[in-house]
């Protein structure tokens, strides 16, 4: 008799290896009932299914407010303003066209030798400590320096920032595999007064005093004849808080933790810089920071014989689709010069990620700065690596190396 599939997203021995419960859930369970917990939720685990489902925002929704009905957050969700992430259909087509407008590459671009003096400036004291926790060094720390440079943060705030950062997205998608704790709403709440006390005369004062910053941006914005009010514009700042900096820490981290597991992809690195942006592709598919993204069944479904209820949660596993064998050849393989390489990691569809191209960058001049100073990068010991709090992310909260000057 076949071994029950047992898939605990929670469970960190499934979290720190799923490659071989993804494989099975793609022969043979593609769409898994997760019968144990509080709400309605299944998972997929195939390529197809996944595009398919994030393509489609007319079945799938990224409104979840209908879904937590009749337990603990389910006032919290719906007075909430949603950013553009938690939207389907006008109001996000609206919000992304605003902040489209203020996010521009060129926004990126600009910034590109702010951030190659920071990732230098970081990997600069690591390389002189010599024994450094990697995470602490310098992939938490430069996307958080990016970003709030980017938004326009003052120098002297960022520490604070950086702290909003950690608590925004510490429990990120636990609620679907668990009741949010009291403490937890009460935690969100704070952040959310926080950084509106912050932030609402910070973008009061660029609205009269403009600056070459994106706040300015997007209190300017203009989309269709419509401005972000204050509420859209705070959810928009924690959005980029939540969706941009520990996502890039995560990749920019398993970047390094891949290369050095694999010292013949390394090599081939160091030996042609070219191969970096493919590299950096290969471990966004290989190591995706996002293991899963989540859509609401507006109606009821039927996929590979289930049937899905209206309102149930359905969990698309992306770190899974992204080592399909119908689409990738040896997908278990981490090959820096892959091609073709048609990864999901920055999701599909219209919530796209906004910010691919900023975290493609940022993860290019870290590992760069980092491979061009150091002659060596191993880790300090094999013991398995502690893991981030958020089921979301595949990522190590430490990663302690040694690194020697080049
Ligand atoms: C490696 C780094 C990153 C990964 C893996 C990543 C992944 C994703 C994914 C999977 C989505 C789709 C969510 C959905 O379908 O509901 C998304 C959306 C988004 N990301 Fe990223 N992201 C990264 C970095 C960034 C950065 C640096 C920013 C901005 C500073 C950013 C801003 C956004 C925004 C605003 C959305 C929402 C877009 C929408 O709803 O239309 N992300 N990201």
């Amino acid at each position: 008799m076949a071994a029950p599939f047992v898939f605990n997203a929670l469970d960190p021995e499934t979290r720190r290896d799923p490659y071989a419960l993804y494989a099975r859930g793609r022969s043979e369970f593609p769409l898994h009932v997760h019968d144990e917990l509080p709400l309605p939720v299944f998972s997929i685990f195939l390529y197809d299914d996944v595009q398919t489902m994030l393509r489609d925002d007319t079945i799938w929704s990224s409104e979840f407010a209908e879904a937590f009905t009749g337990t603990t957050v389910a006032d919290e969700t719906r007075k909430r303003q949603e950013s553009m992430i938690g939207l389907d259909g006008k109001p996000h087509h609206r919000l992304r066209g605003l902040v489209n407008k203020a996010f521009t590459p060129r926004v990126v671009q600009r910034r590109e030798a702010q951030m190659r003096a920071s990732a230098a400036a970081l990997v600069d004291i690591a390389v002189e400590t010599g024994e450094v926790d990697l995470v602490e060094a310098l992939t938490h720390p430069f996307p958080v320096q990016v970003i709030a440079e980017i938004i326009g943060v003052p120098p002297d705030d960022r520490e604070r920032f950086k702290v909003w950062s950690d608590r925004a997205v510490s429990n990120l998608g636990t609620g679907f595999f668990e009741n949010t704790s009291e403490e937890d709403i009460a935690a969100g709440e704070q952040l959310f007064g926080e950084m509106r006390n912050y932030f609402i005369p910070l973008a009061e004062a660029r609205r009269k005093n403009p600056q070459d910053d994106l706040l300015t941006g997007l209190v300017q914005a203009e989309h269709e004849g419509s401005h972000l009010d204050h509420a859209e514009m705070l959810s928009m700042l924690i959005l980029l808080l939540v969706a941009g900096n520990e996502t890039t820490t995560t990749l920019i981290g398993n970047a390094a933790l891949e290369l050095m597991s694999h010292p013949d992809q390394m090599q081939r690195l160091r030996a042609d810089s070219s191969l970096m942006p493919g590299a950096i592709e290969e471990v966004l598919r290989f190591a995706s920071p996002v293991q899963f993204d989540p859509r609401r069944a507006v109606k009821p479904t039927s996929l590979h014989g289930h049937e899905i209820p209206e309102n149930a949660i359905v969990l698309g596993w992306i770190g899974s689709a992204n080592r399909d064998e119908k689409i990738f050849e040896c997908p278990d393989v981490f090959d820096i010069s892959r091609q073709p390489n048609p990864h999901i990691s920055f999701g599909f569809g219209v919530h796209f990620c906004l910010g691919s191209n900023l975290a493609r960058l940022e993860a290019q001049i870290a590992i760069e700065t980092l491979l061009a100073k150091t002659s060596l990068i191993e880790r300090t010991d094999d013991e398995p690596l502690p893991l981030h709090e958020s089921p979301v992310f595949r990522a190590a909260a430490k990663i302690p190396v040694r690194l020697e000057p080049a």
